[in-house]
């Protein structure tokens, strides 16, 4: 079986490091240190928490214990920006973020985290003349202005914030950046948010659990390497502009991801509940492919299939834990 990120490594002299990921505890985050890591490009990360629990998932617990971690709460916006100095912080892939359930519970904290952690963020890479910085948006900035199509959120309100903040970052002090708005990810690691239920699913069907999703109808299905690789290619060369992508992957519904998951395992007992979820499905990815040098693309049947066996194996090495 091939490893996680072996479709993804990239060639270390495209990336100049030290990369600084922020948020690298989650799932994205892990995703972008262990193909940073795997590829050799230098790479420091950095979260609440010195927790590799999702990196060990990924690839091991020996080689998760070698990544260099720092612990850092991007809302201490002075002891961010000393850090790059000190450290000689070339990149940033600011993924650090509460989701919107995390958000909608505590709006303040969503805000100190989301909007001032991303200000404190733009302020690193402006006092350290850091060109190479890539953050995290998301999808539900397509739920703004409330009351249209899709659910408006404040995580979503917040995420808007950061794309116009950057875009000011850079008419009033040249920094450059490159907002990337994942749509629903799957796959390893994936087990908070609001759209985190198939791949919990998947973890409970590896058990050999029943499960039920609680939406249905069309989605995105981001496989979470695909999302890390486009990530990490946005700061491969410096930025010129402030710009803003959405990243979808393939559109598909959870139905049809019920029956790949049934050729791999006919009795998965994992069900859906065929509510679709008011968020976007299709969007798409042309401009950031157009924009970012190549970087792997996974289809649902690959990707279901990548994490289907993944949690197969750590469930025989009784490292799955259900969420
Ligand atoms: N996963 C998705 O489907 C998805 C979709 C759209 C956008 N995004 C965005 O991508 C980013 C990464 O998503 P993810 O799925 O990896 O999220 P995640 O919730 O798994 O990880 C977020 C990480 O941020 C850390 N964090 C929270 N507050 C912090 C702080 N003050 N300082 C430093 N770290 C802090 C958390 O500890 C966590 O490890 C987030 O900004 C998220 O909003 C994710």
């Amino acid at each position: 079986m091939m490893s996680l990120t072996e479709p993804f490594l990239v060639d270390p002299a495209r990336v100049v490091g030290p990369v600084l990921v922020t948020g690298a505890s989650g799932c994205i985050g892990s995703w972008v240190v262990a193909i940073l890591h795997q590829s050799g490009v230098p790479v420091i990360a950095c979260d609440l928490e010195d927790n590799r629990s999702r990196l060990s998932l990924l690839i091991g617990e020996a080689e998760a214990n070698a990544v260099v971690w720092e612990i850092l709460d991007v809302t201490g916006g002075e002891v961010l920006s000393n850090f790059c100095k000190t450290k000689n912080i070339t990149s940033i892939i600011h993924l650090a973020g509460l989701m919107i359930p995390f958000c909608k519970a505590d709006p303040a904290r969503g805000a100190r985290v989301n909007v001032e952690g991303t200000i404190n963020v733009l302020e690193a890479a402006r006092h350290n003349g850091i060109k190479k910085l890539a953050y995290a948006s998301s999808s539900a900035i397509h739920g703004m202005p409330p009351v249209g199509p899709t659910i408006a959120t404040l995580y979503g309100a917040y995420k808007l914030a950061n794309e116009y903040t950057a875009k000011v970052y850079w008419l009033d002090w040249g920094v450059p950046s490159i907002g990337i708005r994942p749509n629903v990810v799957y796959g390893v690691g994936r087990d908070q948010g609001m759209t985190s239920e198939f791949t919990v699913g998947m973890a409970h069907v590896a058990m050999g659990e029943a499960f039920q999703v609680s939406y249905g109808g069309p989605i995105s299905w981001l496989y979470a390497g695909e999302a890390a690789a486009a990530f990490i290619a946005a700061v491969c060369n410096d930025g010129e502009e402030a710009l803003v992508f959405d990243l979808n992957g393939t559109c598909m519904s959870v139905e049809e991801g019920l029956e790949v998951l049934s050729k791999l395992a006919p009795d998965h007992g994992m069900t859906t509940s065929g509510t679709s979820l008011p968020v976007p499905a299709d969007l798409s990815d042309q401009p950031i492919r157009d924009f970012l040098a190549d970087y792997p693309s996974v289809s649902p049947t690959d990707g279901i299939k990548w994490t289907l066996d993944a949690f197969t194996k750590l469930n025989a090495e009784r490292k799955l834990a259900a969420r």
